[in-house]
């Protein structure tokens, strides 16, 4: 790569300069940046940001890298910045790093500069992009979705902290060969955030659920149904919910929250985990709180799933299991349409470690306006 500026899509990419200084000092003091790129210095004073532009990115460069300003192509304002380093030359391949200043969040500067810059890199050189998020950087996700990059798999504890704390990444990459465009996804984002009956809306689950999560996992016949059938401890919860929008990007599940329309309160969660996208089969489980039990919330929550899942996530087939002692959940998929298919005999982990039956219900898209 040679270091002229480029430019498509609303960003240029070109050096940094003297005038950038302020903005750079802004931009990497902001404590979303400060989150997720841990090892900037703190304070990110004047002279980091001058080292930066008149040292730290020339060293990049020397290293087989890039380390690009993002600018405004109308005014040259300082947007953010993006680069690629630790360059692997033999195997033709770098690591793709960005950041956007608060003032340019939310309208496609990082997925436009992403974009660009690995569209440049993979036709001059590079044959492998490498992106690392971490999971509850959902932005980032997005962004490495958007600018084709498809999702690997996790890297255990590949991160670490300054205070000497280590978490897991996802790992992304983008191929010379690959497609242009963003990447696929299995899962698509609900229409307009949210599925609504009017009775019960079902909403992403996130961090900031997690109070209200570890209370419903906690039941006693919650835990009875769950594999394997413990009680989480809230941390574990947290860490599920707050990784539950990447796990949606990554079209491994999709997992909701059920709200009561008219007070907005959360009562129950339900979730449909694409167990096998080669058949189009995927499984949905769900739970109540007490309080809001006996009013039909569920049934309602499994038809709105169903539909959004056979209609706009391409899925096929739906599963789901109940314990044959679990009337109210069989009553559920009876009235939601599912059809009882089959009994497996010690499908799952009992809680004394015997095994327990499970009864197999299925849905098919026919089934759901019978
Ligand atoms: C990640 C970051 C660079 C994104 O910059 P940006 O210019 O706002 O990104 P875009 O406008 O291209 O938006 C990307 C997507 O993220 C979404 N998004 C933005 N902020 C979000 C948030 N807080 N939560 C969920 N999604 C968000 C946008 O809606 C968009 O989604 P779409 O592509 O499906 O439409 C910016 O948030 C940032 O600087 N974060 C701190 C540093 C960082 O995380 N760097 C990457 C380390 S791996």
């Amino acid at each position: 790569m040679n270091r002229e500026t480029i430019e498509a899509a609303g960003v240029r990419l070109r050096l940094f300069r003297d005038a950038d200084l302020d903005d750079l000092m802004a931009g990497c003091s902001d404590p979303l940046t400060r989150r997720f790129l841990p090892h900037l210095p703190v304070p990110y004073t004047g002279a980091d940001a001058h080292w930066w532009i008149s040292e730290g990115t020339a060293t990049v460069w020397t290293r087989g890298g890039a380390a690009y300003a993002i600018a405004d192509p109308t005014t040259d304002r300082l947007l953010g910045g993006i680069g690629i380093d630790h360059v692997a030359p033999s195997r033709h391949q770098g690591e793709v790093g960005y950041w956007v200043g608060p003032w340019a969040r939310g309208r496609g500067v990082a997925t436009a500069a992403a974009t660009l810059l690995a569209g440049r890199a993979l036709t001059h050189g590079f044959a492998r992009l490498e992106l690392l998020t971490e999971p509850e950087n959902v932005a980032s996700q997005r962004v490495a979705l958007g600018s084709g990059f498809s999702r690997e798999g996790i890297r255990r504890s590949a991160g670490n902290t300054p205070d000497g704390g280590r978490h897991d990444l996802v790992a992304w990459a983008r191929l010379a060969t690959d497609p242009p465009g963003p990447a696929a996804r299995l899962l698509p984002d609900l229409p307009g955030g949210t599925l609504t009956d009017g009775v019960v809306t079902l909403r992403p689950l996130t961090a900031a659920h997690t109070g209200f999560v570890h209370r419903l996992q906690s039941l006693p016949d919650v835990v009875a149904s769950s594999v394997p059938p413990v009680a989480p401890n809230r941390a574990e919860v947290a860490a599920r919910c707050a990784g539950a929008p990447g796990r949606w990007l990554a079209g491994e599940r999709a997992d909701l929250v059920i709200l009561d329309t008219t007070s907005g309160t959360p009562t129950g969660e339900i979730g449909l985990y694409y167990q096998e996208p080669q058949t189009g089969q995927a499984m949905i489980g769900y739970a109540m709180s007490p309080a809001w039990r006996g009013r039909g919330y569920p049934t309602r929550a499994v038809r709105l799933l169903a539909r959004w899942a056979f209609a706009d996530a391409g899925i096929e087939r739906l599963i789901a299991g109940a314990l044959p002692d679990n009337a109210g959940s069989r009553r559920v998929l009876e009235k939601a349409g599912f059809r009882r298919e089959g009994e497996l005999r010690g499908r799952l982990p009992g809680p004394a470690g015997q095994r327990l039956d499970d009864l197999l219900y299925g849905l098919l898209p026919e089934d759901l306006d019978r």
